[in-house]
């Protein structure tokens, strides 16, 4: 097992779970540990092309399959460029949303076959899971209110996920409620409804048992 450490961050949208990321990798670094924090889709330079592809047009732009594939295209290039040797060199590698997005949202939202979900993880990534993920947990609706304020609010045009209707959500959501049950040595679930000093705490305090 590579030295450095990989920590994920999972959910819905409008979870906040991208601020806490980077407080999380803020307060790492703090301690004096070397530290990446980075994203999917996206975190390395191909990656971040075929996230502007995911993440922008209409709801139906790609077919579901075609989607799983572009997810996993970018995956791919950011594990053996850049998580893979930073865990190598003994990096903590901080990352807002990996693999477990991919099951919520292409299997549980879009219904693709979880067993080829699994293929292209072990294809892929191989047999090196998180080393601790965090799950937001926000009502669907809720989650979507809070993320509708970010795109009036802010400069992006990345809501091609939002698009998709409640009932997809309501299934994302019940995908990664199901993903932490399964995963419950890797996974903590986080209450998304406390304040920000609350989940900032809860979350430090967690990962000191791992310092
Ligand atoms: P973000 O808004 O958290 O940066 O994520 C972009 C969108 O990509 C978000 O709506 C969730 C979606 N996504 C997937 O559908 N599958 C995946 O594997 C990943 C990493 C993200």
């Amino acid at each position: 097992m590579s030295p450095g450490k990989f920590i994920t961050f999972e959910g819905g949208e409008g979870a906040g779970k991208s601020t806490q990321a980077k407080y999380l990798a803020d307060y790492l670094e703090q301690q004096g540990f070397k530290v990446i924090l980075t994203r999917e889709p996206g975190g390395s330079p191909g990656a971040e092309l075929i996230r502007n592809l995911l993440v922008t047009g209409g709801a139906d732009k790609w077919s579901a399959e075609a989607e799983l594939l572009l997810m996993y295209a970018a995956r791919a290039d950011h594990w053996q460029k850049r998580i893979h040797p930073a865990l190598d060199q003994g990096y903590w590698v901080v990352c807002d949303r990996f693999a477990d997005s991919s099951v919520a949202y292409q299997g549980y939202g879009r219904g693709l076959d979880l067993d080829f979900l699994n293929l292209l993880y072990k294809k892929t990534v191989g047999d090196r899971n998180p080393d601790r993920t965090y799950v937001f947990d926000i009502a669907p609706h809720k989650g979507l209110g809070r993320a509708a304020h970010r795109f009036i609010d802010g400069n992006k045009n990345e809501d091609r996920f939002e698009s998709f209707d409640l009932s997809f959500h309501e299934r994302v959501h019940q995908g990664f409620l199901t993903i932490a049950q399964q995963n419950q040595g890797r996974c903590l679930m986080v209450d998304a409804n406390q304040s920000i000093q609350q989940i900032q705490d809860l979350i430090r305090q967690d990962i000191c048992s791992y310092l």
